[in-house]
């Protein structure tokens, strides 16, 4: 079975919108974890503008309270790792974005950032965190991902998402199906995450051994979308009761 890690940003970026602690992003996390999802997932930028840093230690807490996984996500720069190393969720991803990208948007470059992904592989396998790599499907640079002890990949899905139910679909998952095949060869554990939805999942997961995917976007706005009806009705009963 594949884990079903909520990426809780989208609640944050509502809550700042605000400036007080609604929605809250702990309760949202609560009530995710209550209705059965796997585990929590967190992706703090460097300006903070959804996810901040110190979510990162309320939903550890909460995490470890309910025996589930939290998966840290982001950019390796000195704060990140700071809050990282002390916090010590169970998993954590490093992506490649550069400060105030929007949303990721392509994986590594191993080769090219060797140097850096050494240093803090080792630094966060230290420490008992479980490190996956975000990586394009296609990658040629899985041995190396072995090679610096990475323990996972997380396969970056948009591209699959993007030709979901197009006559593309077939030769995208093929290869992102090899890329997941080559990483499990190696010994690599396979997640993966970005644009994944209610609709285009299922299919994603005929992959074998996706070991958890992580989705926050589509996922919050199909909450919304799905509790629509009831929340237009809960409202029309008080207006129409005035
Ligand atoms: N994986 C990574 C590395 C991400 O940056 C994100 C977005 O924060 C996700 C997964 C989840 O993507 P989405 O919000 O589209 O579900």
């Amino acid at each position: 079975m594949t884990c079903l890690s909520v990426n809780i940003n989208k609640i944050a970026l509502l809550r700042n919108a605000r400036g007080r602690d609604f929605p809250s992003v702990l309760d949202f996390a609560k009530k995710c974890l209550d209705l059965g999802a796997h585990g929590i997932t967190l992706h703090p930028r460097p300006d903070q503008r959804h996810a901040r840093y110190s979510d990162v230690f309320d939903l550890k807490q909460l995490c470890d309270a309910r025996g589930v996984e939290l998966n840290v996500e982001g950019y390796p720069c000195d704060e990140f790792l700071e809050v990282v190393y002390e916090a010590r969720p169970a998993q954590c991803t490093l992506v490649p974005d550069e400060p105030g990208q929007i949303t990721s948007d392509h994986g590594w470059s191993v080769a090219q950032n060797r140097a850096l992904l050494e240093k803090v592989i080792s630094e966060l396998s230290g420490r008992g965190i479980r490190v996956s790599l975000f990586i394009d499907h296609g990658s040629e640079e899985l041995g190396l991902v072995k090679e610096l002890n990475a323990d996972r990949i997380e396969l970056y899905t948009e591209p699959y998402a993007e030709a979901y139910g197009s006559q593309d679909e077939p030769e995208i998952i093929e290869s992102f199906s090899r890329t997941a095949q080559e990483a499990q060869q190696l010994g690599l554990g396979v997640n993966a995450g970005h644009d994944l939805n209610l609709d285009n999942l299922a299919n994603f997961l005929a992959i074998p051994d996706i070991l958890e995917v992580s989705i926050g976007h589509a996922l919050t706005v199909e909450c919304i979308d799905l509790g629509l009806k009831a929340v237009i009705e809960g409202y029309l009963k008080i207006v129409e009761c005035s």
